[in-house]
């Protein structure tokens, strides 16, 4: 039986999940979606799994590139798990329409609670300590009922959601890709290159031992948590305060701001 897992993941939370479904699976592989799909095809896969965070509601736009041009068995068993702190969003609709593009569907769908990872913004929240215990609880609770093979249907965006979603989410993602615009370095930097390889978008080239930043960024935060000499800072990008919402006049970083990572997974695990 062959068993595939697609994972995205920034800070690792994802991933975590991905691994703890494999394990409980057995003989699985978890591909991560940094490689190209066309070398990880899941045509003859029986189970195939989508593990990811929830980005601005949705997916990642990484995690849709990669899903749109993967090829699958629609006949497979088909599981997604979305990562989040409180709003879904599309986020399965959007990899269910996909699917069905293909003949495909999600036989099985679970969010799993986690810690927020954009802690370059805002501290961890809500607390680690209180989370983790909860979040691995979860995520066990879900690889058991993914190994037993049970159906379970996919929440929809709600209502209130889809209204405010142009308003509020689509002027973030037009710029999202500027998000990058906010990394710099200090003299910690060592180029040891970790950043560049664990970026799920490879969007970042080391130039003169100094990463480079290519503006295809999807504010994973990757980057930034799994420096091992804490050596990438961030300042909100002019693009983000001009945009002139609701959101965008709340931005404000605290002077105190944590780099919180999964503490399950190591850098290594996100490179290829
Ligand atoms: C750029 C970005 C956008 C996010 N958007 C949402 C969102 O719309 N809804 C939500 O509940 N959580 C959102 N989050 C929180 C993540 O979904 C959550 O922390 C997730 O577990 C991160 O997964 P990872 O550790 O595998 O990267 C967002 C995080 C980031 C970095």
């Amino acid at each position: 039986m062959k068993k595939l897992i697609y994972c995205f993941s920034g800070t690792g939370n994802s991933f975590r999940a991905a691994q703890i479904i494999a394990d409980t699976l057995k003989d699985t592989a978890i591909v991560n979606v940094r490689k190209d799909p066309s070398g990880y095809s899941a045509e003859d896969a029986d189970v195939i799994g989508f593990v990811c965070p929830v980005y601005e509601w949705d997916v990642p736009g990484r995690m849709r590139e990669f899903i749109s041009q993967l090829s699958v068995n629609p006949n497979a068993y088909i599981f997604m798990v979305a990562t989040y702190i409180a709003v879904l969003g599309k986020a399965f609709e959007t990899v269910e329409g996909i699917l069905s593009s293909k003949g495909a569907h999600l036989s099985y769908a679970r969010t799993v609670r986690c810690v927020a990872s954009q802690c370059i913004a805002y501290p961890p929240f809500p607390p680690e300590k209180l989370m983790l215990p909860l979040m691995e609880k979860n995520m066990r609770k879900t690889a058991r009922e993914i190994s037993e093979m049970k159906h379970r249907k996919y929440p929809h965006m709600s209502a209130v959601t889809r209204k405010l979603y142009p308003k509020m989410m689509v002027p973030f993602l037009n710029i999202e890709h500027e998000y990058d615009k906010g990394f710099y370095t200090d003299s910690r930097c060592t180029g040891c290159s970790t950043c560049a390889r664990v970026c799920p978008a490879k969007n970042i080239t080391i130039i003169d031992r100094r990463p480079e930043w290519n503006h295809n960024c999807c504010g994973c935060n990757a980057c930034v948590v799994y420096c091992p000499a804490k050596a990438i800072q961030f300042k909100i990008p002019q693009a983000y305060l001009e945009l002139g919402n609701p959101i965008s006049k709340g931005l404000k970083l605290p002077a105190k701001r944590k780099r919180y990572h999964n503490p399950h997974i190591k850098a290594r695990d996100l490179m290829d």
